[in-house]
């Protein structure tokens, strides 16, 4: 043994100077920054990879990662449509707060508890409490009844909401609005078209450059009725498939007045709901869409 450490080469107890050892920097070279804007922010920092020398300036790579964090304040969640988006909605991890005069919804469902559910009526609403920190405003607002309610839940409420997003800076806007079903303009003139039409100039005007309409046709899906589910699917699905089967037919016909009335395909509340979370997430997306591009909307999200 001893004779096998002696034939082994003498270890010099000299220090070996660091400069031999590239150092890593740190992830971080300069402290993060963090900008925040209603709830979006972005991180920057730089790095250098392992093996360059501390002492380097020029191997740097800037890190630029952009990441979103969204809010959307649903105006009439526990309707029909609302529903469908705010399920859509937290499914992708956006925080949802729903606003409508009754509130919770009755029936439970694994989504309805990610949703904070706030009760008020949208013209006597305390915006504070709804719209602070928001990201984005979607709009259901809308009914029928009488000339003067519809002109009213139509148009106005919309109004009200959108200057009330404008004021608290809300960067965008999605109003749930509706094909004109290519009708004569005297039925366009009734309070419901009337206030469709002032709510999607109000978001225009006052978002030209987020601001989005989505005007579908007739919506199919389960809606709820006192406790009840209405297979609106069961007539709108096939309706669907057959007029795009038969579109090329008859295209022809639809400058014919009132024709999109039997002609316009309905279109899935799911789809609306993935055409409204494709506005939400993609800046580019914004304008007036029709049928189709809400249709074309929800392909590029759907997973
Ligand atoms: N369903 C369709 O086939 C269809 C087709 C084309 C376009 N649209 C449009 O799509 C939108 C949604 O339709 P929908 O079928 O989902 O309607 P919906 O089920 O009646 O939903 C309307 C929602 O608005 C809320 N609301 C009404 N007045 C309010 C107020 N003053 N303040 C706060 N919230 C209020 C309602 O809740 P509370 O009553 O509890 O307040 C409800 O949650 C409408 O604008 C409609 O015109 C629908």
């Amino acid at each position: 043994m001893a004779s096998f450490l002696s034939s082994l080469p003498a270890v010099s107890a000299r220090p070996i100077p660091t400069s031999a050892f590239p150092l890593r920097k740190p992830l971080f070279q300069t402290p993060p920054t963090l900008h925040f804007k209603n709830h979006r922010f972005a991180v920057s920092c730089s790095y250098a990879e392992a093996g360059v020398n501390a002492d380097s300036s020029s191997n740097t790579i800037d890190v630029v990662a952009d990441v979103r964090s969204e809010r959307i304040v649903v105006l009439g969640g526990n309707g029909f449509v609302g529903s469908a988006i705010c399920k859509a909605a937290v499914s992708r991890g956006i925080e949802v707060i729903s606003l409508s005069r009754s509130g919770r919804p009755t029936y439970s469902d694994a989504w309805v508890d990610q949703v904070t559910w706030i009760s008020g009526d949208v013209f006597y609403v305390n915006w504070d409490e709804v719209l602070v920190g928001a990201t984005a405003v979607v709009s259901t607002l809308g009914g029928f009844g009488s000339e003067e309610q519809m002109k009213r839940i139509n148009g106005e409420a919309n109004v009200v909401a959108v200057n009330a997003a404008k004021e608290y800076g809300i960067p965008k806007f999605i109003l749930i609005s509706v094909h004109d079903y290519n009708l004569p303009s005297f039925l366009l003139s009734s309070g419901y078209f009337t206030g469709k039409r002032k709510a999607e100039s109000e978001v225009l005007s006052k978002y030209p450059n987020s601001g989005i309409v989505l005007r579908p046709a007739f919506i199919y899906g389960k809606r709820r009725v006192n406790g009840y589910e209405l297979p609106l699917d069961l007539v709108g699905e096939p309706a669907e498939k057959i007029l795009r089967a038969i579109e090329n037919f008859t295209k022809p016909l639809s400058s014919l007045p009132a024709s999109d009335l039997l002609l316009a395909p309905p279109v899935s509340v799911d789809d609306v709901a993935l055409a409204v979370i494709n506005g939400v997430t993609d800046d580019d997306f914004f304008g007036v869409f029709t049928i189709d591009q809400i249709k074309d909307a929800a392909n590029k999200v759907r997973v």
